[in-house]
């Protein structure tokens, strides 16, 4: 790729319509790919942001049995939960779709068929569990029984949820199925397979060598160990009946395995949504001017760094990821976020209790994002962070400067009059920060890049605190009138360069400001609010979260372990 994109595909994991989403996700994945987009539209890029929901494997099947519904009911009901969410977090893909849609299913359909024709695939007959009485295969994960090491009568296959232990369906004492009772028995199946051996040079080339620098530690460490341990050949199809139908003869009874699929929904969602701006899709997937960005969680890097480029490469005509910049974990209140174990924050229980305060979650979460290393996420940082850095500088500023924009000139920006040096400094600081942005969000340091933001609240807070308009207003008019044009500069500045992280309230802010600009024209230097423009009333952007919020989140997560 040129060092210069012509456009932007970013990706947003597909999450399970298996249940609602949670901070966990939203600090991992979806806010940090929303910033870097919010930006790259900012500075007027071409980009494709796209998402969707992951409709087919074995727990959405698991899931419907359970609640007596079917895989179908199942994932409408999350799908719609899901959008919801997103949308009311400001998660502004161009394009969100499932990949239960024809277009999907045609999609992997194609490109498992021509992995398939150019020999790509391996078939191998191998022996897996099955249900006698319910005549179907079973997945690890419908396979209960006794846990060796803690005694848990229902463990799965895969593993035991009550100690942690990672288990395979044949360490389980008294084995049954979990459709009918059964034994289970091993059978002989025929399965697809795609051989990751013979690739390991490749990945070896393109990341261990090519992206040595440039992509995060934790993502090049996991892809390191996974080579070094070597890289066997994946199963790419499954004995369900939910799922994507193997395209090809002897396939009957067979779906496409999940996390073959799953990935090349990025593909059919931006054929949505390219058809429906009437646009071409190719470049987007296909051109070696576009920059493609994979945003993930950690325990999808094995499949967006290893496989699905192995798919990508051997189709030969799609471009590889210029970075995969996933994320670590964040824990609640010093436990792992676990569904199970109700252990969560959920996205639409949060707007329920703090209405309106999606942009105090999207701040916090960023702040505190897990980067580097796993995080944990507090009620009471949650609130610290909220009072200090929204509340008393960055809501604080905006306010003295309407307030007093208000008061002396009937919310008429005042004329910019004779700067001197330290007006010229803030000036300054202000046309120079958004590169220093920039380079933190183009690196992918998006905590970093919100600790600018708020510096540059703190630094007009602290112009404000020194200049004292206040105190002049009597004596020295003409200068407060000075003051007061380079405050609303930093004002109208604070509102582009912080709407890839608090969108909500940059739209007040532009509302209250009456305006709208680009990242560069921050960059310029040219006065944002000319002389004369009318603002609009003040509108308190951030209040206050007491002690009284805070317990009642606590007692809530108590609440729910009892
Ligand atoms: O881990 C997950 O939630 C998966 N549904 C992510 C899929 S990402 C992509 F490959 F679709
Ligand atoms: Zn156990």
């Amino acid at each position: 790729m040129s060092s210069q994109p012509k456009r932007y595909t970013v990706t947003a994991a597909l999450p399970y319509t298996n249940g609602p989403i949670h901070i966990g996700h939203l600090a991992g994945v979806y806010v940090p790919a929303d910033i870097y987009v919010r930006y790259l539209r900012l500075k007027k890029k071409d980009v494709a942001f796209i998402c969707g929901s992951d409709e087919h494997g074995v727990a959405i099947s698991i899931k419907a049995k359970k609640e007596g519904k079917t895989p179908q009911q199942v994932i409408d009901h999350y799908d719609e939960i899901i959008r919801v969410a997103f949308d009311s977090f400001g998660i502004s893909f161009d394009n969100y779709s499932r990949t239960s849609r024809a277009v999907h299913h045609e999609t992997a359909g194609e490109i498992f068929k021509q992995l398939d024709k150019q020999g790509q695939l391996l078939i191998k007959e191998t022996e897996q569990l099955y249900d006698p009485e319910a005549e179907t295969f079973l997945a690890d994960r419908l396979v209960t029984g006794t846990c060796p090491f803690c005694q848990n009568t229902e463990a799965y296959g895969d593993q035991c949820e009550s100690c942690g232990s990672s288990l395979s369906t044949s360490d389980l004492i008294n084995p049954k199925s979990s459709l009918s009772g059964s034994i289970p028995e091993f059978k002989k199946t025929k399965h697809w397979f795609l051989p990751l051996d013979q690739h390991e040079e490749f990945i070896e080339e393109w990341i261990l060598k090519g992206h040595r620098k440039d992509w995060k530690p934790n993502v090049y460490g996991q892809v390191k160990s996974w080579i070094e341990t070597g890289l066997q050949a994946r199963a790419v199809t499954r004995d369900l009946d939910w799922g994507i139908p193997v395209p090809l003869h002897g396939g009957a009874g067979k779906v496409l395995y999940v996390w073959f699929d799953a990935p090349i929904g990025y593909i059919s969602s931006t054929k949505e949504w390219a058809q429906k701006k009437n646009i071409d899709w190719e470049p987007y997937w296909k051109s070696e001017d576009t920059q493609l960005v994979h945003f993930i969680g950690k325990d999808n890097i094995v499949f967006h760094c290893i496989i699905f480029p192995i798919i990508l490469k051997n189709v030969g005509t799609y471009i590889l990821p210029e970075n995969v910049p996933a994320n670590e974990f964040l824990n609640l209140e010093g436990n792992k976020i676990s569904t199970s174990k109700n252990w969560a924050v959920w996205l639409h229980e949060y707007l329920k209790d703090f209405p309106e305060k999606e942009d105090v979650l999207r701040y916090v979460l960023t702040a505190n994002a897990p980067e580097t290393k796993d995080n944990d996420f507090t009620w009471k940082e949650f609130q610290t962070r909220n009072n200090s850095d929204l509340v008393a500088i960055f809501g604080n500023f905006i306010n003295r400067v309407m307030v007093l924009t208000q008061k002396y000139y009937d919310g008429k920006v005042p004329s910019m009059g004779e700067l001197k040096a330290a007006d010229k400094a803030a000036l300054t600081k202000l046309k120079e920060v958004p590169s220093i942005m920039e380079k933190k969000i183009e690196n992918y340091h998006f905590r970093a890049y919100s600790q600018e933001v708020i510096n540059l609240a703190r630094l007009g807070n602290k112009y404000l605190a020194e200049h004292e308009p206040w105190k002049l207003i009597k004596t020295d008019p003409k200068r407060v009138e000075t003051i007061m044009f380079t405050a609303l500069q930093i004002s109208a500045g604070l509102s582009i360069l912080s709407e890839p992280l608090l969108p909500f309230t940059a739209l007040r802010m532009m509302d209250m400001f009456q305006f709208k600009a680009s990242w560069d024209d921050v960059i310029s230097g040219q006065p944002l609010l000319a002389a004369g423009h009318l603002l609009q009333k003040p509108q308190l952007l951030f209040e206050k979260i007491e002690e009284e919020a805070i317990e009642k989140q606590l007692q809530k997560l108590k609440n729910n372990q009892s």
